[in-house]
């Protein structure tokens, strides 16, 4: 039987994948991961089977990998760490491979943390990129935010963006004038971008689906 691994391979740029996934990945024979963590490791790829997957096309092509694997290695690519907001996909990778191997990478909140200097073990961390119901993760921040703690959160690109988030704290009644809000969009890529402000100040703005929220007082 082959081998499974799913790894991390950072944020954006190859600067933030391990050395120990670099490693994995020269010894592999199929590579799978979407566009964007495929883009983060591109020079590792020749000569390699790669499936670039999108969220319509996954399920057909893990099951290709698994009906032929035979004694070959693959790897998974995901962005960031597979360990933060990846649940619903490697849950169901762990189902249909059995086994996998996971290797940590350094996930967008981890640099974020880094950037606001903010740690994250004084922090809640909350992802909003799930599917189906917020309603838990909406009350997990606003319990946060009334408890005065730091927030580190990855917002939903199709209804919870950092205009919604500030909507959705007002209504609730938090003084948005005296909350900051950092967000990081395109972290570790030429063009990152950070935007400092109070949510007060967000409501009307757009940011990229690829960005990081941190809040705090
Ligand atoms: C499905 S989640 C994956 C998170 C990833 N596992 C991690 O550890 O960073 C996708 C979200 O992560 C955040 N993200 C990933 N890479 C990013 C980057 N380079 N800059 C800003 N945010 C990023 C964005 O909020 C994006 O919508």
């Amino acid at each position: 039987m082959g081998k499974v691994y799913v790894v991390g391979v950072g944020p954006g740029s190859p600067e933030f994948v391990t050395r120990k996934v670099i490693h994995v990945i020269q010894n592999s024979d199929i590579i799978v991961g979407y566009k964007h963590s495929l883009d983060v490791i591109r020079d590792l790829l020749e000569g390699k089977d790669v499936r670039q997957i999108t969220l319509k096309t996954q399920e057909n092509v893990y099951a290709d990998v698994v009906k032929n694997l035979n004694n070959k290695t693959c790897v998974i690519t995901f962005t960031g760490d597979p360990d933060f907001s990846e649940s619903e996909i490697v849950d169901r990778l762990i189902e249909i491979f059995d086994d996998v191997e996971i290797i940590p990478g350094i996930s967008s909140i981890q640099v974020a943390a880094s950037k606001s200097k903010i740690p994250i073990d004084k922090s809640v961390l909350i992802t909003f990129h799930i599917t189906g119901d917020i309603e838990k993760e909406k009350e997990m921040l606003l319990q946060a935010i009334r408890d005065g703690r730091n927030v580190i959160m990855l917002p939903r690109p199709w209804d919870f963006m950092p205009q919604q988030v500030a909507q959705f704290l007002q209504e609730n009644g938090v003084d948005i004038n005296r909350v900051n809000v950092d967000i990081y969009e395109f972290l570790t890529l030429q063009n990152e971008k950070i935007t400092k402000n109070k949510l007060s100040n967000i409501e009307d703005k757009n940011y990229s689906d690829l960005c990081v929220m941190v809040v705090y007082y």
